[in-house]
């Protein structure tokens, strides 16, 4: 819902743009942290999810660490201030660039994804004289029960170490002279709602807690990943996901041993509900079975429902709500047939020039946009 004076400020700005409400995602860190403080969590920011500068520097204001998944998030989360010690570079394939850059920055840890990574790493910071604190992570094989597109704790998921493999990860630490071990990762998938996928997750952290205990290996960090959802569907009513019972969840089934820390890398559930994607009907287009409405935003702007069959709610902020509905495609200026941000969406009748707001859409929005078709750069505009 946005007031009157938000709309005709909007009016006033070319579209397509994003808007970030500010003030919703301070309410939200706040809630975030002060339900994380209650266990004494770590909250790294999985920097993936939005990197616009803002939005970063409200985050690290707040004190959380950072998740990244290159050698220029690393790069960039020490430059917005989040503290060395706080940042985590992960991710499947790191360059020997990217890891060489952040063992020159000493960041926290390292969370590792295979067996030959662990070899490369142990070799450049050899040559460094320096010893790289790690994290392995681990394929937990727990089903998260969201899209398969963003599972990735199963088997056949190309993140993490399966566990039979671990073995071998033993093995190698002990002849890797550079490496320390401080945690084991793990991150089942992302827009989970089911709390159950965390108990589950927590039953396979204390067994694999213990059995690097077994062998030796004095496991500081346990690190459970990130992947809260957030609600879709109700982006005025339900926008400040709840991270007390999310937590509550780690609380109760996690084996926490005195001194160990727990760390969670949240991305969508922090930055989601706090912005817009805010379009202009271009043209509308009444065909024989279908209404379109064809925007000046589309796949290059937001690429979510076009990628993974996402919804985000649409709605036409120059018409009255309450007007009788009719059906459109609600659709993009780019030459693709998926660029569609739904089909048959139910809204008052719409004309050229009506404002539209693709909601929920602070997570993986801005940041996956692209200049396919030679687009120009989305723009942003934020109230405090
Ligand atoms: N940690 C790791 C190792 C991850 O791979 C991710 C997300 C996160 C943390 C943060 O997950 P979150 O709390 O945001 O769920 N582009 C997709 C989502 C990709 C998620 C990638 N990994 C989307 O738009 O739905």
């Amino acid at each position: 819902m946005f007031s009157n004076d938000t709309i005709q400020r909007f009016k006033q700005t070319e579209t397509p743009f994003y808007y970030y409400d500010l003030g919703l995602l301070r309410n939200t860190l706040t809630a975030c942290r002060d339900a994380a403080d209650v266990y004494g969590y770590q909250v790294h920011y999985a920097m993936k999810a939005n990197f616009n500068p803002k939005v970063l520097q409200a985050i690290q204001s707040f004190g959380f660490g950072a998740d990244c998944v290159s050698g220029n998030e690393v790069k960039s989360a020490v430059e917005y201030g989040f503290g060395k010690d706080k940042v985590v570079f992960a991710g499947v394939g790191k360059s020997d660039r990217e890891i060489n850059a952040a063992l020159d920055l000493d960041i926290f840890c390292f969370n590792v994804e295979s067996v030959q990574e662990l070899l490369v790493i142990n070799d450049l910071a050899g040559a460094k004289g320096k010893k790289a604190k790690l994290a392995i992570r681990i394929n937990p094989n727990v089903d998260a029960h969201t899209h398969h597109y963003i599972t990735t704790g199963l088997d056949e998921n190309k993140f993490g170490v399966n566990m039979w493999q671990l073995p071998d990860v033993v093995d190698t630490l002990k002849n890797c002279q550079n490496l320390e071990l401080i945690g084991i990762h793990f991150h089942i998938g992302s827009q989970i709602t089911d709390l159950e996928a965390f108990k589950s997750l927590c039953v396979r952290v204390n067994e694999m807690s213990v059995w690097f205990e077994e062998r030796g290996f004095n496991i500081k960090v346990l690190n459970v990943g990130g992947g809260l959802g957030v609600n879709y569907y109700k982006p005025d009513t339900d926008n400040i996901a709840d991270f007390n019972a999310y937590f509550k969840v780690f609380n109760d089934f996690l084996t926490v041993k005195p001194g160990q820390e727990v760390h969670f890398e949240l991305g969508r559930a922090l930055v989601a509900q706090c912005a817009s994607l805010i379009a202009s009907v271009l043209y509308v287009k009444n065909g024989l079975k279908k209404n379109f409405l064809v925007l000046d935003a589309g796949m290059t702007e937001l690429i979510r429902p076009m990628l993974y069959q996402a919804y985000h709610q649409i709605e036409n902020l120059t018409q009255d709500a309450k007007a009788e509905p009719v059906k459109y495609d609600v659709v993009g200026p780019i030459c693709e047939s998926t660029d569609c941000f739904r089909k048959d969406v139910e809204l008052p009748e719409s004309f050229r020039g009506d404002l539209i707001a693709v909601r929920t859409a602070g997570a993986y929005g801005e940041v996956m946009a692209s200049h396919y078709n030679l687009r120009d750069q989305v723009q942003s505009v934020y109230s405090e």
